[in-house]
């Protein structure tokens, strides 16, 4: 089955060491839950974005836990959500005047994917700033044919050096822009790479494509024969751990995934689609189609079947990566059921910022339903059409 590896790689494979910074010599991270005893001291966060999917989630998380947090963005993605939040106005790429003169104990830099603009951010903020965590990607990995590979595997590298075409080079980029904040902060920087973020805000449609077609019930095309191995984290179990390693002062470079903390224990796509199904309330009957019917009738891995690609050859090592770092630094997962059923419950909100509106009474419900039909209906699901599952799922019953 030929794949396009840049298709699907944006949010998929990842980088290097782990050391832990403090005013004091370097820590490494200890073993198990690293949620410190006594109630962690309240951080000023800066959040370079935070309005999109991850960073709300971030926003939401900090402020749970007593945490002050300053965005800084353009005020263009969702501008009304956090009216109670601090923010400051500029843009990344050269007007960061807003920033000038303040300090933060840490910066959370969720927009970054070019690294001449990463470094003027940070840069700037390396003396106002004790802790850079930059979120980076597993797609900074070169390759991905290895089972277990961790954070010391080879980087992307950009064959067109002075592009900055992130459609292009997302991986090898999001590689720089690692480099670009180490060299400004050696010693404070936490890289995060996450694999496949899913759940509520999440504005791709892929992971949400399995719970919209399995809550309309009926019988639902589902790819291989079960057994192909599942890397994801839902963005507020992401956001949740990224506020611990803020308050540990955790630095050096993770993969951010799961669900499995155990090496050898994956997740299938079939107890995926099942854990799905029962969140949507198991109205729907899988049908597994083998990789290679689907790929005579031209369904793409990933593209048409959201977060399957069949672990083989060069991607024998696609949902199969190690994560053990990030879980000995406090990273958990909840189940991915709860994932399925509250991005359900967030999409049938009347718009997909109510999902935040729990923090400040403000409306929006126009705002995204009036002009952004197209948005809204990518929201509800990428993944196969209706019609050409159709007629995959008669062709398989037709091959006699
Ligand atoms: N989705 C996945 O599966 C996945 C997987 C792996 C890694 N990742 C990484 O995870 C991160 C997800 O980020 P997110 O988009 O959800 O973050 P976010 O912080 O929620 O949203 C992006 C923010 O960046 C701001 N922004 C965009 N361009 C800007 C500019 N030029 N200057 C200042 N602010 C700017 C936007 O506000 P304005 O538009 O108003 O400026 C918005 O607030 C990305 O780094 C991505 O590479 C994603």
């Amino acid at each position: 089955m030929t794949i396009d590896r840049r298709g699907f790689l944006i949010g998929s494979l990842a980088g290097v060491g782990a050391i832990a910074c403090s005013e004091g010599p370097a820590a490494s991270p200890k073993k198990g839950p690293t949620m410190p005893a006594a109630k962690p001291a309240p951080k000023t966060i800066l959040i370079l974005g935070g309005t999109g999917f991850l960073g709300p989630h971030i926003v939401e998380a900090a402020r749970a836990r007593g945490h002050t947090v300053t965005l800084f963005n353009r005020g263009k993605t969702h501008p009304t959500l956090f009216p109670d939040v601090e923010k400051l106005q500029g843009d990344r790429d050269g007007k960061l005047d807003s920033l000038a003169g303040r300090k933060w104990d840490a910066v959370v830099d969720t927009s970054g994917y070019v690294p001449r603009i990463v470094k003027q951010s940070a840069e700037l903020l390396a003396p106002s700033v004790g802790h850079y965590l930059f979120i980076s990607t597993i797609s900074v990995y070169a390759k991905s044919d290895k089972v277990g590979a961790d954070e010391t595997s080879p980087l992307a590298t950009l064959d067109e050096p002075a592009s900055e075409d992130v459609a292009k080079h997302y991986g090898a980029l999001k590689a720089g822009c690692e480099t670009a904040c180490e060299a400004a902060l050696p010693g404070r920087v936490a890289t995060i790479r996450p694999g496949w973020i899913v759940g509520p805000l999440d504005p791709t449609g892929r992971f949400t494509h399995w719970p919209v077609r399995l809550a309309e019930g009926g019988e639902v095309l589902a790819p291989g024969d079960g057994t192909t191995p599942i890397q994801l984290i839902d963005g507020r179990d992401l956001a949740a751990w990224i506020v611990t390693l803020i308050e540990n002062r955790t630095t050096g470079v993770f993969n951010a995934f799961g669900p499995s903390n155990h090496p050898k224990i994956n997740l299938s796509i079939k107890q995926l689609l099942d854990d799905c199904n029962t969140a949507a309330g198991n109205k729907a009957s899988l049908t597994w189609v083998s990789t290679e019917f689907l790929d005579n009738h031209e369904v793409s891995p990933w593209a048409e079947m959201p977060g399957w690609v069949p672990a083989e050859g060069d991607y024998a090592g696609f949902g199969r990566l190690s994560n053990q770092r990030a879980v000995d630094a406090g990273l958990t997962f909840r189940p991915i059921a709860d994932t399925a059923q509250d991005t359900l419950a967030w999409l049938a909100l009347p718009d997909v910022e109510a999902w935040v509106r729990g923090t400040a009474p403000f409306g929006s419900a126009a705002m995204l339903s009036r002009d952004e039909p197209a948005k809204r209906r990518a929201i509800r699901g990428s993944g196969i059409t209706r019609e050409k599952e159709a007629k995959v799922l008669a062709a398989w019953k037709a091959r006699g």
